[in-house]
C-alpha cells in the first residue's frame, strides 16, 4: 500500500442528492449519473486532474465507472491510471464502487486482439483486471456484435466469465435489435441474465428510440445505460464560441471540427436559451432530458474537470419538462 494514501471519501456522498435506479430487473441500483474513462483518463492526460475527477464523481455519490479495455489513449492507460487510483484512493471502497469493463474493439496485433471470440474476451479480461489491479469486475461487456463468430460463442464466454467469478454481472453493448431476443434468451436460460445494454443515446442521436432497443430492454427487464449522454460535449457551453484549445474538438478526432456548422451553433445557443429560463446549464438539461424516462437507468457522462462533474450531477434535480419545451428541443436537436 503506498504511504501517500491521503483520501477519506466525502461523507456526504450518499446525501440524497444522487438517486439510484435500478438496473432493469435486477437487484443492482445505478447511480443516475456514471463517470466514462473513454477520455481525460489516459497516458496522454494529466494524472492528478483525472484522479481530482474520479475522487470527486465518487465524493458526489458517483459509485459508477465504466472503462474498457482500450480507454487511454494509449490503448490500456485508462484502466492502468484506474489502478494506480485504486491504490491511491478507492481500494477501501472497492465495495462502493461498480466497475466495468468491456472488450470488443481492436486491443492487440493478431487475430484474437477483437472481435467476439472466447479467446479474446476471456485473455482481455484477465488483461483488464491485471491493469486495473482488481480481482473482478462488478460488469463485464462484450463491446460490440461480431458478425462472424456464433453469438452462442460469445454469450457463452460471458456466462463462463461470471462462472469464473471475474465479473458478477455482463452486458453487451452496440449490438443490432435484430441479435437481442436471442442475447436476453441465451443468458437467462443461463441464471446469467444480461443485466444492461449500453448503447449511444443524446438529443442529437435517437437511434436507440428508433430502431426499438429502447422498449426491447425495458420489456426484457435489462438496464440501459446511455454513453456519449452530451454528445462528446457539444451539448454542453463548450462550443458556443469557438473551440477551445483544450477541449476534445481540438484535442483529439473523435469530434471533428467539420460538425460545427455555423447552423450547428445557432441551435446550441437556442438549445442553450431554453436550458437557462429552466435554470439549467445545457449539459444540465441535455442529462435531464435523458433521465426525464424510466428506459434509461444511467446516463454515462465523459469529463475533463471535477468542475464538470459537479455542473453534471445537478441534471438531476430538475428532469421533468413541459411539452412545449419537449417541442422546441425536437425541433433544433433533431
Ligand atoms: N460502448 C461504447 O461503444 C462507448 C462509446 C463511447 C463512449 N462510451 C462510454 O461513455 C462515456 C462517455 O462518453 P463521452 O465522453 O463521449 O460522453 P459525453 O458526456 O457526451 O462527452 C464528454 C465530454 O463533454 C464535455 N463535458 C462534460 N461535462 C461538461 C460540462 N459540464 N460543461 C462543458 N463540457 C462538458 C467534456 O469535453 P472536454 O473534454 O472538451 O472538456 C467531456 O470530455 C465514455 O467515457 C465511455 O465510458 C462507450
Amino acid at each position: 500500500m503506498p504511504d501517500n494514501l491521503d483520501y477519506k471519501a466525502a461523507d456526504t456522498r450518499y446525501d440524497g442528492r444522487m438517486p439510484y435506479f435500478r438496473c432493469g430487473h435486477s437487484g443492482v441500483k445505478l447511480p443516475a449519473v456514471s463517470l466514462g474513462f473513454w477520455h481525460n483518463f489516459g497516458s496522454v492526460d494529466d494524472f492528478d486532474k483525472a484522479h481530482a475527477t474520479a475522487r470527486c464523481a465518487f465524493d458526489n455519490g458517483i459509485t459508477c465507472f465504466d472503462l474498457a479495455n482500450n480507454y487511454g489513449p494509449e490503448y490500456g492507460t485508462a484502466e492502468e491510471n484506474l489502478g494506480r487510483m485504486m491504490d491511491l484512493s478507492f481500494r477501501p471502497y472497492r465495495d462502493e464502487l461498480f466497475i466495468t469493463t468491456k472488450a470488443g474493439y481492436d486491443m492487440w496485433p493478431g487475430p484474437y486482439g477483437e472481435w467476439g471470440s472466447r479467446k479474446y474476451l476471456m485473455s482481455s479480461l484477465d488483461q483488464s483486471l491485471r491493469r486495473m489491479r482488481l480481482d473482478y469486475v462488478d460488469l463485464f461487456y462484450s463491446h460490440r456484435y461480431d458478425p462472424e463468430t456464433p453469438l452462442e460463442e460469445t454469450m457463452q464466454a460471458l456466462v463462463d466469465i461470471v462462472r469464473q467469478g471475474k465479473a458478477l454481472y455482463v452486458g453487451i453493448s452496440n449490438y443490432p435489435v435484430e441479435t437481442l431476443d436471442f442475447c436476453f434468451s441465451y443468458l437467462k436460460e443461463r441464471d446469467v441474465p444480461c443485466l444492461i445494454y449500453q448503447g449511444r443515446y443524446n438529443m442529437m442521436d435517437r437511434r436507440v428510440e428508433e430502431n426499438g432497443i429502447l422498449d426491447k430492454c425495458y420489456e426484457a427487464g435489462v438496464g440501459f445505460t446511455a454513453f456519449s449522454p452530451l454528445n462528446q460535449g457539444l451539448l454542453s457551453d463548450r462550443y458556443l464560441r469557438g473551440i477551445p484549445a483544450d477541449s476534445r474538438m481540438a484535442r483529439n478526432h473523435f469530434l471533428k471540427k467539420e460538425v460545427l456548422t455555423m447552423d450547428l451553433v445557432s441551435r446550441l445557443q437556442r438549445l442553450n436559451d431554453i436550458a437557462a429560463s429552466r435554470s439549467q446549464t445545457l449539459s444540465e438539461m441535455a442529462l435531464a432530458w435523458l433521465l426525464k424516462d424510466s428506459t434509461v437507468t444511467s446516463v454515462l457522462v465523459g469529463a475533463s474537470s471535477p468542475e464538470q462533474i459537479l455542473t453534471d450531477i445537478k441534471a438531476v434535480n430538475n428532469t421533468g419538462f413541459t411539452a412545449d419545451e419537449l417541442y422546441e428541443i425536437d425541433k433544433l436537436s433533431r
